[in-house]
């Protein structure tokens, strides 16, 4: 393996970086709604040529509000699947331990977090956004899958909130300063997880034949696909949220416009970003060429 990652490092990195939520939202901390709140790399309003600068805005919006939603129902998967690695193994490495069980807390945190903003949210933007769910439903979906498989899903989510942040800094033409500090924070914490996350593939990975380590990218897949079709519902309710919220009902040709750029938008925000992110690839690639070449082959769909 390529990297020097441990779970020391993480450890002292982790407790040098720690934040609380009361610092990230409250107060005079709050939302403008009359900025754009995510990257455009990641929200692709400005194709949308048909929508009024004021309409692109609230698409823009209405995609970070999904944006929220969807680290709420990841969040709450991520939690119980790091207690479950670290639970069988409470005595012995005492850094490996305390490394995990500050991930587990991290992620406890953010799903406050998030909540937080999704519920300032809910009160300025003046019109309800449906969001797929429930988040425990798709959490336990997830998890019926190889434990190899889901920490592969959960290390591109790491890879891809690293991603998201870079984006936002190279595009913040305007970026909502407190959505822009979610990012950031949550990114501060997730340099942590990817690094840890990668040490539980490998552990999780030790030992297995070649063919299981194939079994186990094609569960990956598997849940790929899954999230995918959240997307596509999810695309048609944001369509609902936008019609209601600018007051305005789309032409058939504008909505074929709409599916086809926020599909691709979508896909790239919560599957391309990571699968195809660098250190995620060296990962795969480490455990075996066949495991990186069937991610590779596929992830062009998703960018
Ligand atoms: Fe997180
Ligand atoms: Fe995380």
């Amino acid at each position: 393996m390529r990297h020097a990652f441990s779970y020391a490092t993480a450890l002292a990195s982790s407790e040098k970086i720690r934040w609380r939520v009361e610092d990230v939202i409250g107060g005079e901390k709050r939302l403008d709604f009359s900025m754009p709140f995510l990257p455009e790399s990641l929200a692709r309003v400005e194709p949308l040529t048909f929508l009024s600068p004021a309409e692109q805005t609230a698409l823009n919006q209405i995609r970070a509000h999904e944006y929220l939603s969807m680290f709420g129902i990841v969040e709450e998967f991520i939690l119980p699947f790091v207690l479950d690695h670290v639970r069988p193994h409470l005595s012995g490495d005492d850094a490996r331990v305390r490394a995990l069980l500050q991930f587990a807390g991290e992620e406890a945190k953010h799903i406050d977090l998030f909540k937080r903003f999704r519920a300032e949210f809910d009160q300025g933007f003046g019109t309800p956004c449906a969001v797929i769910g429930p988040a425990d439903a798709i959490g336990r979906e997830v998890l019926s899958h190889d434990p190899l498989a889901v920490a592969l899903v959960i290390l591109q989510i790491e890879w891809m909130t690293q991603r998201h942040f870079e984006e936002s800094v190279r595009d913040d033409r305007g970026l909502d300063p407190q959505f822009a500090s979610l990012l950031r924070h949550h990114w501060s914490e997730e340099a942590q997880h990817a690094k840890l996350d990668t040490l539980m593939v490998e552990a999780l990975a030790a030992g297995r034949s070649k063919d299981r380590l194939l079994s186990a990218v094609e569960e990956y897949l598997a849940i790929g696909a899954f999230v995918d079709q959240g997307l596509a519902t999810q695309l048609e309710l944001n369509l609902a949220s936008l019609e209601a919220a600018t007051r305005r009902t789309l032409t058939p040709a504008e909505r074929e416009s709409y599916r086809t750029h926020q599909r691709r938008a979508a896909r790239w925000t919560y599957l391309g970003s990571g699968m195809t992110h660098p250190r995620f690839v060296e990962t795969l690639e480490a455990l075996d060429p066949r495991v990186a070449k069937r991610v590779a082959d596929v992830a062009p769909a998703f960018c």
